[in-house]
């Protein structure tokens, strides 16, 4: 089993990627497992309605996030690649975290089993004039979406913050998500071949 995650913010090209990558993965007849946070399965996804919906504090959601984590994982049945749409760092980059969270989070990451960390981890940076322009062309966003528009620069400091912490053996792969989706599709695949993911 090979864990990959994909990170970034709303409009940032990521369920894109995903359904590009899934396609691919069916076209070579490479087995996957594609999950997605808050959510995975069938009771989780239910949870995933509370939490979107809800104006839980904090560090509550700091816990829920973690909560949901920890249920997937430990029901979690797969071979070979697996890809996660958003895992903890999304934790780490979305909820606003005191001195003392941002500890917290990291001993939760800790807690993660080692089979589970991501071998690679694609996250999409955007920058601002991508993010209003794909803002205007596309449909409303969800409650909780919108709740972090503003926090837009925060976000993507913390995913950037984040990076640079050595978490088992991920490596963590910055995206310019303003270029093309096919130019996109190919880094992800040459990424994917390079760290021996694929052949
Ligand atoms: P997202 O995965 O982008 O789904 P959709 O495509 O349906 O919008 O949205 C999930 C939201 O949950 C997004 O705003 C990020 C947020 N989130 C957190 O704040 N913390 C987390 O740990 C996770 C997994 C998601």
């Amino acid at each position: 089993m090979h864990v990959i995650s994909f990170e970034g913010f709303e409009y940032s090209g990521k369920s894109t990627q995903i359904a590009l990558l899934k396609k691919f993965f069916i076209k070579k007849k490479i087995v996957s497992t594609f999950t997605r946070e808050p959510g995975g399965n069938k009771d989780l996804e239910k949870i995933r309605k509370i939490i979107l919906q809800s104006d839980f504090d904090n560090l509550s959601l700091i816990l829920f996030f973690f909560a949901s984590r920890f249920s997937l994982l430990s029901s979690f049945k797969s071979n070979g690649i697996v890809v996660f749409d958003r895992f903890f760092d999304s934790t780490y980059a979305y909820q606003n975290f005191t001195t003392r969270d941002k500890q917290l989070i990291l001993n939760l990451i800790k807690q993660i089993h080692k089979k589970y960390i991501p071998r690679l981890t694609f996250y999409f940076k955007m920058n601002r004039k991508t993010l209003l322009e794909r803002k205007n062309k596309r449909g409303a966003l969800n409650k909780f979406d919108k709740k972090y528009l503003g926090d837009f620069a925060r976000i993507q400091k913390n995913y950037n913050d984040l990076s640079k912490v050595k978490i088992g053996k991920r490596i963590f792969i910055t995206i310019d998500a303003s270029q093309s989706k096919e130019l996109i599709h190919e880094e992800i695949i040459r990424n994917l071949k390079k760290w021996k993911l694929i052949k």
